[in-house]
């Protein structure tokens, strides 16, 4: 999604901005610019495609001045393209840049046209930078007018805009995407998370929805949504500053899959005993809320649903009646709230506009509270919940999600555990405790299958379909091996759980159609053995992940590819099982020349709906 950072300072900002932007890749975008007072005039810099070719331009013809507005931009209103790259000018004076989604755009857009202004983009954005031209030439303040403007604009945005009449103070705006203030000693930053300013400052402060701030170089002036002088607090980040690097692999993508064991690890750090899963954890108030849990709602999107999907068996066996439902269409549901009802909300970002927003209609609608599962400290989710439990799985930078997985997996298993002991269900807290033990060792183990991997990515590197079988806790695992291959791949690629086949999809089964398989041994195994004789009866290649003891008996061998898996737990087979899988989209991805960490039309942080 669209990045912002903007700065004014004594110095030159541009440099800065270029580090933000840098540090921003990972949300996803399609083209990048920055506009900067110069001395007398703004001047801007646009390129269609990556940082690195702003960079370039930017070496040309280099921007200096000490207030400037960068940003990346993910395509909603109009196609990627350099004219629809921000910032965006009205006039030679006003310059603007939006993250989100103006509605109202059209109506506003009338308007200007009406009143005589010239639209260069196909954006909604440039409706916001020219009504603000308009409202300036009406009020001659522009603080004034950004409030004005902000206040007739409907939809999602942050906001950052310049005036070439005042070189010290920029003003922001945030309703729904992340912004956030970075303070410095005599300069003053935005941007789109904190990360992006860690080079400058630790320091900063949270913008709320509603929130508009008239910022200098030593000074922020903040209004809250009612319009009110407001004061929020300053928060040091804890974040490191490391740039992330790849450390000697390929790709981002593929780096993070291989620090899955130690990201369990640290999700499990200081939370895990030797026989349970330690009282504390989850904060103070944790063993009164968990306690009086009848019901849970899981609230997530794509990935992190399908981590959702998993846990809410181990949920229903603690007698807890669970529903796993995607943000999107909970927020817009009439949903029915049983009392005493936890939300588990799913997030690796934090920042999912959709998960946000059901999360606070469950709020509103009476659940009892939310317990967030994060991997992003001092995001927005984070701040909604009740409990907090960050996965602790370190900066992921591939916009196919790995790392992030098995650790909001991890975490959540440990839920389970702990709800198990509060509940007394020591049967179930102990083989949680020794199932998450062994984990790490069990998905080094699955890691060492890479070359294998290797051939059935050969074989499937050409299909231009995939089938994905999976059953009970593996099913959640099959849904998620087929988003991977579609999303790094763009292979077309469907799950169903293995006993659906014959009601539908065993129809698309032939010699093109490759299945993957998951079949562990587990009491669904000969049900799962089945279904697939089914499929190899009817000429479909089987790509089977078999557990230890498994014995498939192959009536075509050369139909047949079997890969023996590590032995797992019981409960937890679905993370060991789910790294083949990682590791067979990355390959036919890496074979098919994709570009695996920032997939085409696709972000890391999706911050509008
Ligand atoms: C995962 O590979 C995807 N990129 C995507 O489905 C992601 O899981 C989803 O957008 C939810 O993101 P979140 O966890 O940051 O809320």
């Amino acid at each position: 999604m669209c990045g912002i950072v903007a700065g004014v300072a004594e110095r030159s900002v541009a440099p800065i901005l270029v580090e933000g932007l840098r540090r921003l890749e990972y949300r996803g975008y399609d083209s990048a610019g920055m506009a900067v007072f110069t001395g007398t005039e703004i001047e801007r810099a646009r390129v269609l495609g990556k940082v690195v070719g702003l960079t370039e331009q930017l070496e040309q013809k280099p921007l200096v001045g000490g207030l400037g507005i960068a940003h990346t931009r993910w395509a909603t209103h109009g196609r990627p393209s350099e004219m629809n790259a921000h910032p965006h000018i009205s006039g030679s004076d006003i310059a603007l840049v939006h993250n989100g989604i103006i509605e109202n755009h059209e109506a506003l857009r009338a308007e200007l046209l009406t009143d005589g202004y010239n639209f260069a983009s196909e954006t909604d954005s440039e409706v916001v930078v020219h009504l603000l031209a308009k409202v300036y030439s009406e009020t001659k303040d522009f603080v004034e007018a950004f409030r004005q403007v902000v206040s007739r604009l409907e939809g999602a945005f942050a906001l950052a805009a310049i005036h070439a009449e005042d070189s010290t103070s920029m003003m922001i705006a945030r309703n729904g995407p992340p912004l956030v203030l970075g303070h410095g000693l005599g300069e003053n930053f935005a941007a789109s998370d904190m990360y992006a300013l860690l080079p400058v400052t630790n320091q900063f402060t949270v913008l709320e929805d509603g929130d508009i701030a008239h910022v200098t170089r030593a000074s922020v002036t903040l209004w809250d949504k009612a319009g009110e002088l407001v004061e929020r607090a300053q928060v040091t980040s804890t974040q490191s500053n490391d740039v992330a690097d790849k450390q000697g692999y390929k790709h981002y993508m593929l780096k993070e899959i291989h620090e899955q064991p130690n990201a369990v690890l640290q999700t499990l750090e200081g939370r895990l005993g030797q026989v349970q899963v330690l009282p504390g954890s989850f904060g103070p108030d944790a063993d009164s809320f968990f306690g009086g849990v009848e019901n849970i709602h899981i609230i997530a999107c794509g990935t992190s649903s399908y981590a959702g999907m998993v846990s809410r068996l181990w949920y229903e066996t603690l007698g807890i009646p669970t529903t796993v439902e995607i943000a999107s269409e909970y927020r817009y549901r009439q949903v029915a709230m049983p009392k005493n009802t936890m939300i588990i909300g799913i997030s690796q970002s934090g920042e999912t506009a959709d998960t946000m927003a059901a999360l606070e209609y469950a709020i509103e609608n009476g659940a009892r509270g939310v317990l967030a599962i994060c991997n992003a400290p001092e995001s927005s989710i984070t701040r909604l919940a009740k409990i907090t439990l960050l996965t602790r799985a370190g900066r992921e930078i591939g916009v196919a999600s790995t790392k992030a997985f098995t650790a909001q997996l991890t975490a959540l298993a440990l839920v389970a555990g702990y709800i198990a002991q509060l509940r007394g269900d020591d049967e179930f807290a102990a083989e949680m405790t020794a199932a998450l033990k062994a984990l790490p060792e069990q998905i080094v183990e699955a890691l060492a299958l890479d070359k294998q991997i290797d051939q059935w990515a050969e074989h499937i590197l050409h299909k231009d379909n995939a089938l994905f079988l999976g059953r009970g806790l593996h099913f959640p695992i099959s849904l998620e091996g087929a988003l991977k291959l579609k999303e790094i791949s763009y292979i077309h690629a469907e799950a169903y759980p293995a006993g659906e086949l014959k009601h539908g999809p065993l129809a698309l089964v032939d010699e093109n159609m490759p299945i993957v398989a998951i079949a562990p041994q587990d009491e669904l195994l000969e049900k799962v053995l089945s279904n697939l004789h089914e499929v190899e009866a009817r000429g479909g290649e089987l790509f089977i992940l078999a557990g230890e003891g498994v014995n498939y008996e192959p009536e075509q061998s050369n139909l047949v590819h079997i890969i023996k898996m590590p032995a797992v737990s019981r409960l937890l087979s679905p993370l060991v099982y789910t790294i083949p899988l990682q590791l067979l989209s990355y390959k036919v991805a890496l074979m098919r020349g994709t570009d695996v960490d920032q997939p085409r039309n696709l972000a890391k942080s999706v911050t509008v709906e």
